[in-house]
């Protein structure tokens, strides 16, 4: 096998906490094995754009506790389907991934370390798979939806910001007799909806996989309210939607990788709540302050045990595979595998089942 003398690292997709530790753990683990490596900006923009610089201990020092990546990230520079602007103002996708794999030689890098979740992961993949590119996956989202791990870094921040959320609005929602709608993340995976309304004693949790009927979630409002509760909680995914119904869309936009940007669910649910109960009603939209911050303790190690694993794997030749957390082990898993399906909430999970035990309602 080859020696590794180099290797470059991109975060790709939206950015979450837990980025910048992963990144001190590969250029210390490479360090100390005389691997020298290189940080490649926006994720695979900097591939197309040659935009690659050192990184060395001085350049990581200090960032452990660091929200953000400092490698910048994007979700809009697929080298495979790279979006310009055509002819008559139209956008136009090329493949310009020769572009990218020059950037590669040139900078002499032997394997590329690609911290993302499934698009960034898609992408890693047929590098490797069409270019015999040697890559390494390390799974990274708020939204906790890739396989090929039991949680990725970044969800136990976002988590902890939607339940102080749920708590915060616990107080306020009793004191007024209001429903409290309280959106978060998660387009098409309701974790983060699921596990804050269990943390945060949700009375309803909507999540993507489990469509609601609105008729349902009031019954349970009124049904509290008969028993004293004056006051409802209610946590719902930016993806959530009604039995035979749509996402909420906020707007589209033709550039990305994905178009549709979700929001709008929480005002939905809160109006038709407030119409059908007769019961005061307010939403919040907890949006990008879930993804921004500091990393929980949690994450700051879970993304160092990435990072270290995802050079050892490199080492061992483990090309095309993503590292991931395995019960308390971290193991490899090949990025095709992973990617194949998005792990979702299903109805009969221990959690829904908890949820719904301690008087949770799901709408359905
Ligand atoms: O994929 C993670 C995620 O947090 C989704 O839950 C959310 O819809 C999306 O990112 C928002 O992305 P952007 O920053 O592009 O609006």
């Amino acid at each position: 096998m080859k020696k590794i003398r180099k290797i470059g690292i991109l975060t790709g997709g939206g950015d979450c906490p837990g980025l910048n530790a992963v990144i001190r753990a590969v250029v210390h683990t490479a360090c100390r094995a005389g691997i020298a490596v290189v940080g490649i900006r926006d994720g695979y923009a900097g591939l197309i754009h040659k935009d690659v610089r050192p990184l060395a201990l001085p350049e990581v020092s200090g960032i452990l506790p660091l929200g953000g990546t400092i490698l910048g990230t994007s979700n809009r520079d697929n080298p495979f389907q790279y979006a310009e602007p055509g002819a008559g103002g139209k956008v136009e996708h090329r493949d310009v991934s020769a572009q990218a794999l020059k950037t590669i030689e040139y900078n002499e890098i032997d394997v590329l370390v690609t911290v993302g979740g499934d698009g960034t992961q898609i992408i890693a993949n047929t590098f490797f798979e069409k270019h015999k590119l040697p890559v390494v996956g390390v799974p990274k989202t708020i939204d906790n939806d890739l396989n090929g791990t039991d949680v990725t870094f970044g969800f136990d921040t976002a988590l902890n910001v939607a339940t102080t959320a749920v708590d915060k609005l616990h107080s306020t929602a009793e004191a007024h007799h209001r429903v409290m709608v309280l959106e978060v993340m998660g387009r098409y995976a309701g974790w983060i909806a699921l596990d804050a309304g269990l943390a945060g004693g949700g009375d309803v949790i909507l999540v993507p996989e489990i469509p609601y009927r609105i008729e349902k979630v009031c019954d349970h409002i009124r049904d509290r309210a008969a028993r004293g509760k004056r006051f409802s909680l209610v946590v719902v995914a930016e993806g959530a939607k009604p039995e035979g119904g749509q996402m909420v869309v906020a707007r589209k936009v033709n550039d990305a990788s994905d178009p549709i940007r979700l929001g709008g669910i929480a005002a939905l649910v809160a109006n038709q709540v407030e119409d059908l109960t007769g019961i005061e009603s307010r939403y919040t939209i907890l949006g990008h302050v879930q993804r921004g911050g500091s990393p929980t303790p949690y994450d700051r190690i879970l993304a160092s045990r990435f990072g270290y694993h995802a050079v050892e794997a490199a080492m061992a030749g483990k090309f095309g595979h993503l590292v991931g957390l395995r019960g308390n082990e971290i193991r490899t898993t090949p990025i095709q595998e992973a990617v194949a399906v998005p792990r979702r909430v299903k109805a009969g999970d221990d959690k829904v089942l908890v949820a719904k035990a301690v008087g949770t309602c799901f709408g359905s």
